[in-house]
């Protein structure tokens, strides 16, 4: 990126994950133009070959060529969606959510979100019950005590603003378990850790249990904003249900595709594995940070307290962006198409600000 003097920055925040093929792609601005010279926009009372089209692409590209395509524009509004479905499919009202979570700020998302920040007096419910992050007894627990009101579980395969922690292969293959043994649905919230940032194109499949729903937002428009979920065969579209009236524009699913046929061309689930495996690798070399965590191109590390100013002296003395998690964790979000040079250069940047820190102590 330039700012108005002309100065190169390197993203490695990518504006909240959002950016996944890169800014500015020449695929997707071409796509994005054509598109707009034919048809912008028209409401989903007619059909629209284009959405078709994506859930064909997007079934592909993530495996999951059964599932079914539900078009928004927010990853709030496609964690609101899944919960409701869920619950339209099972007529229950009880929620299983995990501490540290983050599913947006719309009524039911924000009530499964552990921050009570964000969470009007409105939103209060008692619907949603929180359980610790990868404890796979106090799950057992819950679900033995009120398994039959439980319509869903809501979960980030990688807990992004909560701070990069990873949920366990053999925790989600638990939540798949019980979900299935009570009749509950599984929603693997991919807002941040989907769309092949971790390597797989939804985080949650490294443990090789499928989600009945995968909400997805952040990359899949690289800056266009559109969202989604697809959903397992066996919960059945029902009319009315859901609906929108901007969600899968023409312009949205144009942006879309574009980002599916690039992630296929570059390869860049491919890039995203070696290219964040190198950068772990290196940060995990460098003795003042701690707790190096993340899959592929979804990062984490822990900052001491005497190195504070890190993220700031990143910005302001290297150009490169990076991201936060409070209190002291800097975050790591780059376009999986981050070069390995990019990469390299950011290793010496950092290591560089950390020995000016540390020399002014
Ligand atoms: C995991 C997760 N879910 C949901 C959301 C909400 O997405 P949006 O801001 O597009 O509503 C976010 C946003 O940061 C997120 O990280």
């Amino acid at each position: 990126m330039w700012d108005d003097t002309g100065d190169q920055y390197l993203d490695l925040y990518g504006g909240h994950a959002v950016i996944s093929i890169g800014h500015t792609h020449p695929h997707w601005v071409k796509r994005i133009e054509e598109q707009l010279e034919k048809i912008a926009f028209y409401s989903n009372s007619v059909r629209i070959p284009l959405q078709a089209e994506l859930a064909d692409k997007l079934g592909k590209v993530s495996g999951k060529p059964d599932y079914q395509l539900f078009l928004c524009n927010s990853g709030a509004e496609a964690n609101e969606n899944a919960l409701k479905l869920a619950s339209f499919h099972n007529g229950r009202k009880k929620i299983i959510a995990f501490s540290r979570s983050f599913h947006g700020r719309t009524s039911l998302a924000v009530s499964a979100t552990d921050n009570k920040n964000y969470i009007a007096p409105v939103n209060e419910t008692d619907n949603v019950l929180f359980l610790p992050f990868n404890e796979e007894e106090a799950l057992q627990d819950c679900f033995q005590k009120n398994g039959k009101e439980i319509s869903s579980v809501i979960i980030e395969g990688i807990q992004g603003v909560g701070g990069i922690n990873v949920a366990e292969n053999s925790f989600l293959q638990k939540i798949r378990q019980l979900c299935d043994e009570y009749g509950a649905v599984y929603i693997a919230d991919s807002v941040q850790c989907g769309y092949g940032r971790s390597g797989k194109f939804f985080s949650h499949d490294f443990a090789g249990a499928n989600a009945d729903i995968y909400t997805m937002a952040k990359g899949m428009g690289n800056g266009f904003p559109v969202a989604g979920l697809i959903i397992a065969p066996h919960i059945k579209a029902k009319h009315f249900q859901l609906g929108t009236t901007f969600g899968g524009n023409h312009l949205a699913c144009a942006a879309a595709l574009a980002v599916l046929e690039v992630i296929e061309e570059e390869k860049l689930m491919g890039n995203a594995v070696t290219t964040g495996h190198y950068l772990q690798e290196e940060l995990k070399k460098i003795p003042e940070l701690e707790n190096v965590r993340g899959k592929g191109l979804m990062i984490g590390f822990d900052v001491p307290e005497g190195l504070k100013e890190l993220k700031n002296n990143l910005l302001w003395n290297q150009k490169i962006f990076t991201g936060e998690s409070r209190p002291n964790t800097i975050r790591l979000l780059p376009s999986l198409a981050l070069k390995k040079r990019d990469a390299e250069d950011f290793i010496e940047a950092l290591k560089e600000e950390i020995e000016k820190i540390m020399e002014k102590v």
